[in-house]
């Protein structure tokens, strides 16, 4: 099941800055988002007074109190990639972007460094003695997936996971690291929430979903007490038409053409989904994991919809100054932020850890690397014609788990709450998503 982020129905509207093709009815977005979202326009952080009321404790770095790792720039790295197509069989058809001619390599050839500090390398046999003896669940859509695929290939240097997977869902996967005693899971729920496909066409083409945006998914929710680390995503699901219930009833929906239901922007579903999945992990009696909400990573269409010739064709990424996140985009990463900032303070009072994989900011730098058309044969018949949603491996998607391996030796480095509060740079994002 392959995503489809953007409807038909999108109008195409273009930033002025760089032609990133944002699939979204900003008019009646602009018209709801004052009363839906009353502090989009303001960062979340400004609003917030640090002496007061200390932000979250999302992620930190040990040894520069100023550095955010999630704020940076790519740089050319002449070592990468650090695997291949041939030396790992885990990388998804859809994006293995090689196998399907893509032409050039550039694109795998870079590294983030962030803004006053360094990023180290991934390294796989540092990060499984880390996780010895764990387990780590991916819980959301199809990019959570490219994100574990690129792990298991990163630590294909090392060991390859054997499949203990209870089903043959492929959706729900499940390996293990024998000589780590390391236990990987997906959980597929692209809209974390308890959904159901009303129509598959709906009308859009692109299916019409029942949301209960107050119900947990209990695929995923009965499944994770035992998991130590969860890593949480979702976003290109939203942009489906959608019915919001609550309280079993319709609230309203996204762009369902019901006569009789009103018509609610994508955030108020995406608010409200992260909202109630965040409530479920805090509400479970035995869960005693770290739970990392993995950002938004943006799609990159130009000159077009995805179902109108829309494409990412570049194959250089963009500097910091080229480009920034606004529109939709905005809206969701702010939307995250939100939701998390609540299930920190909610998880706290419970000893819950919650940690901020902020992906959005590198990734919107990375048009390059997407699949575009090189995730097919050019005869075949599949959804998204020009993927410009998951990532090519090896690729950009990489560097989420050098992200992830940072963080996990900043928890076992004595990680200090406090201490890590301070470093959660709200300036430097300030100024970067005003
Ligand atoms: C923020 O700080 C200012 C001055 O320090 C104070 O007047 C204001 O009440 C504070 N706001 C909150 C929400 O704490
Ligand atoms: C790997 O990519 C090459 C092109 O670089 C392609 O010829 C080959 O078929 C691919 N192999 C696999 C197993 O995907
Ligand atoms: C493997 O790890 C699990 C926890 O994930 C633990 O319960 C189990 O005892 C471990 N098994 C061995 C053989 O160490
Ligand atoms: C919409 O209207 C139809 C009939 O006009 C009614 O049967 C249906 O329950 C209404 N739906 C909602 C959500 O009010
Ligand atoms: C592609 O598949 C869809 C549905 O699976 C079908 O409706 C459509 O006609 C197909 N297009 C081509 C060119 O085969």
């Amino acid at each position: 099941m392959e995503l489809i982020p953007l409807s038909k129905a999108h109008k195409l509207q273009k930033t002025p800055v760089i032609l990133v093709v944002v699939g979204t009815f900003a008019m009646i977005l602009l018209t709801f988002i004052p009363i839906c979202y009353p502090l989009l326009g303001y960062p979340l952080y400004l609003l917030q007074n640090f002496s007061n009321s200390p932000p979250s404790s999302s992620h930190g770095y040990k040894d520069a109190k100023k550095c955010d790792i999630f704020s940076g720039d790519w740089v050319p790295n002449p070592e990468a990639p650090y695997y291949t197509n041939t030396t790992c069989w885990a990388i998804h058809e859809h994006q293995n972007c090689m196998k399907y001619g893509r032409p050039d390599t550039e694109f795998m050839k870079w590294r983030w460094k962030p803004d006053g500090c360094e990023l180290p390398v991934f390294d796989p046999a540092q990060f499984l003695e880390i996780v010895r003896g764990k387990s780590m669940a991916f819980v959301g859509d199809s990019v959570g997936r490219n994100h574990m695929q690129s792990l298991i290939c990163l630590l294909s240097r090392v060991e390859y996971p054997i499949d203990v997977s209870y089903t043959p869902d492929e959706q729900f996967k499940r390996w293990r690291y024998p000589s780590y005693n390391f236990t990987m899971a997906t959980f597929w729920s692209p809209h974390l929430v308890k959904a159901e496909e009303a129509d598959a066409n709906g009308p859009t083409q692109t299916g019409l979903f029942n949301l209960y945006l107050d119900q947990f998914n209990q695929e995923w929710t009965t499944q994770i007490q035992e998991f130590d680390y969860l890593i949480v995503n979702a976003g290109h699901w939203f942009f489906r038409p959608s019915v919001y219930y609550e309280n079993h009833q319709i609230v309203g929906c996204r762009y369902c053409l019901l006569h009789n239901v009103t018509d609610l922007p994508m955030s108020y579903g995406y608010k409200k989904a992260f909202r109630t999945a965040f409530r479920a992990i805090n509400s479970l009696e035995h869960f005693k994991g770290i739970t990392f909400l993995r950002t938004f990573a943006p799609s990159h269409f130009e000159n077009g919809l995805w179902n109108q010739g829309g494409n990412c064709l570049r194959t250089r990424p963009f500097r910091a100054n080229e480009i920034k996140l606004e529109g939709i985009n905005l809206e969701l990463y702010m939307t995250q932020l939100e939701e998390f900032k609540i299930a920190e303070i909610e998880g706290r009072k419970r000893g819950l850890k919650f940690r901020l994989l902020d992906t959005t900011q590198a990734m919107l730098l990375r048009p390059d690397g997407h699949p575009s058309t090189y995730g097919h044969w050019p005869h075949e018949n599949v959804t998204l014609y020009n993927d410009c949603v998951h990532w090519c491996l090896p690729g950009p998607i990489d560097t989420w788990n050098d992200f992830l391996m940072e963080m996990l030796k900043m928890e076992g480095d004595g990680h200090d709450e406090t201490l890590n509060q301070a470093k959660l740079h709200s300036n430097d994002r300030k100024m970067k998503f005003r």
